[in-house]
C-alpha cells in the first residue's frame, strides 16, 4: 500500500509562532504509517511550481501540462489513500490545501480513502477545518475514514521531528493516531481488492464537463 502526505502548510510569517507546524504533524503522520508497515510519500507545496494563473491539469491539452504536475497527477492515480494534514485557517481548511488539489481531477482519486489529519496552535485542534474537508474530499471521490486526528496545541505536542516531548502521553498519542491510520489502511487494502477483482464496475469518469454531472431537465 503506497499513500500520499499531504503538508499544506505555506505559512512563512510568524506570529503565530511557529511557522509551518504543519511539518511537524506531517512526520508523525509518516512515523505512524511506516510503524503500521505502510509506505508513503510526502508532498510539499512549496516544492510544486504551481502555474499561476490558475490552470488545472487537466485542463492542458495532452502532453502540454507542466512536468511537476504531470509527474503528481501520476503519484496520485498510483497511491492507494491519502492523509491531508491541514491547518485550521479562519474556521476553514488551509487554503493551500484546496489550491493544491484543485489542480487535478476527481478521477485520479476516485475509489481510495482519505484520512483526516488537522492541527492548530489553539485547543479545538482544526476539527472546524476538517467539517469542511470532508465535503471536499468525498467531492474528490476520495471518501475520508470516520475517525480523524485533530492536534490543539499541535506546537506542545510535536518536537520539529515530529516525536514527543517528554511531558505527552507518547502511548495515547500513538493509539489515536493510528486509530485513523488502520482505518485508512483496512480500507484502502478493501478497494485496491475491488479495483484488482472489476466484479462492480465504476461509473464513467466525468472528463468532458461539469454539466455531465446535472441531473436530467
Ligand atoms: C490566517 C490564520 C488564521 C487562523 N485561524 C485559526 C482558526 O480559525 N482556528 C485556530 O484554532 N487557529 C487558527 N490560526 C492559528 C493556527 O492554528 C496556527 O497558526 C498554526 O500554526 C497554523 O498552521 P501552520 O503553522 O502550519 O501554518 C490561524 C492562523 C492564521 C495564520
Amino acid at each position: 500500500m503506497k499513500f500520499l502526505i499531504f503538508i499544506v502548510s505555506e505559512r512563512d510569517s510568524t506570529p503565530p509562532r511557529p511557522a509551518r507546524l504543519g511539518v511537524r504533524v506531517a512526520r508523525a503522520c509518516e512515523r505512524r504509517l511506516a510503524e503500521n508497515g505502510a509506505d508513503f510519500a510526502t508532498i510539499d507545496p512549496l516544492q510544486i511550481d504551481l502555474p499561476s494563473p490558475f490552470k488545472p491539469q487537466f485542463s492542458y491539452a495532452k502532453g502540454k501540462a507542466p512536468a511537476e504536475l504531470d509527474a503528481l497527477a501520476e503519484q496520485i492515480k498510483e497511491a492507494d489513500g491519502y492523509v491531508m494534514v491541514s491547518p485550521e485557517y479562519n474556521h476553514s481548511m488551509s487554503p493551500a490545501l484546496a489550491h493544491l488539489l484543485n489542480h487535478f481531477g476527481s478521477s485520479l482519486f476516485s475509489y481510495k480513502p482519505s484520512a483526516i489529519v488537522t492541527y492548530s496552535a489553539g485547543q479545538w485542534g482544526g476539527a472546524r477545518a476538517a467539517v469542511n474537508m470532508r465535503t471536499f474530499l468525498s467531492e474528490l471521490g476520495c471518501l475520508p475514514v470516520s475517525s480523524m486526528v485533530h492536534v490543539p496545541r499541535a506546537q506542545e505536542v510535536f518536537d520539529d521531528l515530529g516525536t514527543y516531548p517528554e511531558t505527552v502521553d507518547a502511548a495515547r498519542w500513538d493509539t489515536y493516531l493510528d486509530r485513523t491510520f488502520k482505518q485508512l489502511l483496512w480500507w484502502s487494502a478493501a478497494a485496491e481488492r475491488q479495483r484488482a477483482a472489476g466484479s462492480v464496475a465504476a461509473p464513467e469518469a466525468f472528463v468532458k464537463s461539469p454539466t455531465q454531472r446535472n441531473a436530467p431537465d
